[in-house]
């Protein structure tokens, strides 16, 4: 019974989790490897009660979302969180997260050069403390060979056959074989490589990594299921031979794209797929359709650009832009940039960090770029006009967390009474922009609720038309009374054409009705609140829950 939760127990609790983390060290070294996060990571991306991150330096501060202070609501940057806090500086660092439940006010507070906001009423909250750098090294196969103790030499980490599990992707590195880098780079390209995969922690469990030279022609020198232990890597990228020709990138990316990344050759269902690119000056063909090849096979791209051409070579680069035109997304994250081959053990933990990133790979398919969610909006007399905002506030808070874009989620809206409306169809607006402004000027019906045939029309008038996406097919009903006709029939219907139902429900909608909209198990695909003020903490129950169902759609 929760009530029964005494503070004294909470306390209990609280102390019990302080103790964890010595019990925890001496059981193993698996689960306290620091999960390298972004400065995007939320504490919601974070399912566990505790965890040791490691957040990366140079964050923007004024990008950082916070809300809250020494509580904050788990929508918050975790990084941001912590140099809100004072636990890391803006060179990031090891952090500790706990979670902690939701409340009922977050308060804005100005600390360290982050301007925290308010935030009324969160479902889940998190707090911060120093991650221990003695963890990371008693732990760190994962992040800490890039600065060992005792030097310069790459620590020798014990083999675990499993990897890290933390990190999960299918990376192939694509190098630079080509006559501009040279024979001699060629080998200091290898060194780096090598060194990456061993950080990376490559194992069964963990990343799986392959290897292509880039030249004249491309060569798939091993693919990602012949080597999954770190040495075996290590040993195969030591053993491969430079080939020289021009560097014809672009063929190599599109060929990487579409021959290295095949279920025979190793792929894992519902991985990231990555391709690390390594350009030693520029390339000589054309790499932007190369990589629109790559978006198209849900590949992320990653450019490692070293060297860039002088001024003198300017004239013969076909194009300068070349990085941010082979990359999904041009935001800063997809490339990265050395200045030269020597010294560059520093740039390896950065660029794994980045490859652990999952969240941040929207390139391949994810639950935030490949679904279609349709939202079925209660407009009967009723709900009012003033909770009818905060209906669409609801569904506004939904559909900011995809990545809408034509190739990503697509959102529609359909507002009924006895009536139907489609305010917007999935091929109507292809940016978030667009969608959370139709949203928010969506005008209020009023009338009775047949919400059995508002679910028919929506399957076939909303869903009819996209019925070949290959998005995963999703429909939110918001509804806040009981319905004149019969819901059951209508929603049998949409689970049968592969729709997806997650029922709302505020105020005076039947528990029943709800229950026979919903999609299987009923529990985590209904939901009720009794004022529509409480929609806000059902957001991100909605959103988990379109996560956990893709990424069962995905096994
Ligand atoms: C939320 O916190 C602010 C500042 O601490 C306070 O003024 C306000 O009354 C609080 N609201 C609620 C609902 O607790
Ligand atoms: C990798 O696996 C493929 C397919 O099983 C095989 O043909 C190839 O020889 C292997 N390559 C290496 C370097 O072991």
């Amino acid at each position: 019974m929760p009530s029964s939760w005494s503070p004294a127990l909470c306390l209990g609790a609280w102390l019990l989790l302080l103790l964890l983390p010595r019990l925890a060290r001496a059981e193993g070294a698996g689960e306290l490897v620091p999960i390298p996060i972004t400065c995007f990571t939320r504490g919601l991306d974070i399912r566990k009660e505790k965890a040791d991150v490691l957040c990366p330096g140079g964050c923007s501060l004024e990008e950082f979302s916070v809300f809250g202070n020494i509580v904050y609501a788990s929508v918050s940057s975790i990084c941001g969180a912590a140099v809100h806090r004072g636990v890391i500086g803006t060179s990031g660092g090891p952090v500790r997260v706990y979670s902690l439940p939701g409340r009922e006010n977050y308060s804005s507070v100005a600390a360290n050069g982050i301007q925290s906001q308010t935030l009324s009423r969160w479902s889940a909250s998190f707090a911060v403390t120093k991650g221990k750098s003695s963890t990371q090294e008693a732990t760190g196969r994962a992040v800490s060979t890039a600065n060992p103790p005792s030097g310069k030499r790459l620590k020798k980490t014990p083999e675990k056959k499993t990897g890290n599990k933390d990190c999960k992707a299918d990376i192939a590195f694509l190098i630079d074989g080509s006559f501009n880098i040279g024979q001699r780079r060629f080998n200091l390209q290898k060194n780096f490589v090598g060194k990456v995969a061993l950080m990376l922690g490559v194992g069964t469990e963990g990343p799986h990594v392959g290897l292509v030279q880039a030249s004249e022609h491309p060569k798939i020198e091993f693919y990602l299921k012949n080597f999954t232990s770190a040495k075996d890597v290590l040993f195969a990228i030591k053993e491969v031979g430079f080939r020289g020709g021009n560097s014809n990138t672009g063929k190599a990316l599109k060929h990487t794209a579409q021959k290295f990344f095949t279920a025979d050759t190793g792929v894992r269902k519902g991985i990231p797929k990555v391709v690390v690119v390594f350009i030693d000056g520029w390339p000589s063909d054309d790499i932007e359709e190369a990589g629109i090849v790559a978006r198209e096979f849900g590949v992320n791209v990653f450019i490692v650009s070293v060297a860039k051409p002088i001024p003198e070579e300017l004239g013969m680069v076909q194009d300068v832009a070349f990085v941010d035109k082979a990359v999904c997304r041009n935001n800063g994250f997809f490339s990265y940039h050395m200045p030269n081959w020597f010294g560059t053990t520093k740039y390896v933990k950065p660029l794994v960090q980045k490859l652990c990133t999952h969240e941040q790979m929207m390139c391949s398919k994810t639950c935030y770029n490949s679904v279609n969610i349709a939202f079925l909006i209660d407009g009967s007399s009723s709900v009012g006009d003033s909770n009818f905002r905060l209906m669409l506030e609801f569904v506004s808070n939904i559909a900011k967390t995809f990545e809408i874009s034509d190739i990503g989620a697509k959102i529609a809206a359909v507002q009924f009474t006895y009536d139907q409306r489609t305010e917007f169809s999935f091929t109507d607006y292809n940016t978030k922009e667009n969608v959370l402004a139709v949203l928010a000027n969506i005008r209020y019906m009023s009338g009775g609720t047949a919400t059995g045939d508002a679910i028919s029309f929506t399957v076939r008038n909303v869903f009819g038309p996209i019925r070949d996406s290959p998005n995963k097919n999703f429909l939110v009903i918001v509804t806040d009374g009981q319905s004149y006709d019969d819901v059951r029939g209508p929603a049998a219907a949409a689970h049968d054409a592969g729709i997806t139902i997650f029922s709302v429900g505020v105020a005076w909608a039947p528990l029943d009705d709800l229950k026979d909209m919903a999609s299987k198990p009923k529990e985590s695909h209904a939901f009720f609140t009794r004022e529509f003020t409480g929609l806000e903490p059902i957001v991100s129950d909605v959103i988990r829950g379109i996560c956990r169902d893709f990424l069962e759609s995905q096994q």
